[in-house]
């Protein structure tokens, strides 16, 4: 019984912090696609406007999606992806 709770408490701490590797370099990823991109039209003062126009996460995705789109890079969903959650953690920190 103890063995097994050890075990499952020692898989819990390698999952958890496998995925947060996972996030962390999907945030470096985003970081990167955008800053290659996505600085031709506006600059990150558009993250950080007082009538900024996104509110929520799901929002977000959206207006990446939209000016991607504009932009004609061929990103796959996993890079939009990337690029969302790289926004969201340095400038727009929705939930
Ligand atoms: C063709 C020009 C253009 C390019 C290139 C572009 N954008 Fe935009 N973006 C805009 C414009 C214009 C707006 C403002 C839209 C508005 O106010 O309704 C905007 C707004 C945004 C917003 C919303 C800002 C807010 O109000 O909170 C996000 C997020 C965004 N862009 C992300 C990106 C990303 C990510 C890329 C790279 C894929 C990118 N943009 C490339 C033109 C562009």
């Amino acid at each position: 019984m103890k063995t097994s709770f050890t075990f499952s408490l020692f898989t819990f701490f390698c999952v958890t912090s496998l995925s947060l590797t996972a996030q962390a370099d999907m945030i470096s990823e985003g970081k990167a696609l955008h800053d290659k991109n996505c600085m031709g039209c506006h600059q990150a003062e558009m993250y950080k406007r007082d009538n900024r126009k996104v509110k929520t996460l799901a929002y977000l995705g959206t207006s990446v999606e939209n000016c991607n789109t504009q932009l004609g890079t061929g990103w796959f969903p996993e890079d939009v992806q990337a690029v969302t959650q790289y926004l969201n953690a340095t400038y727009y920190k929705l939930k």
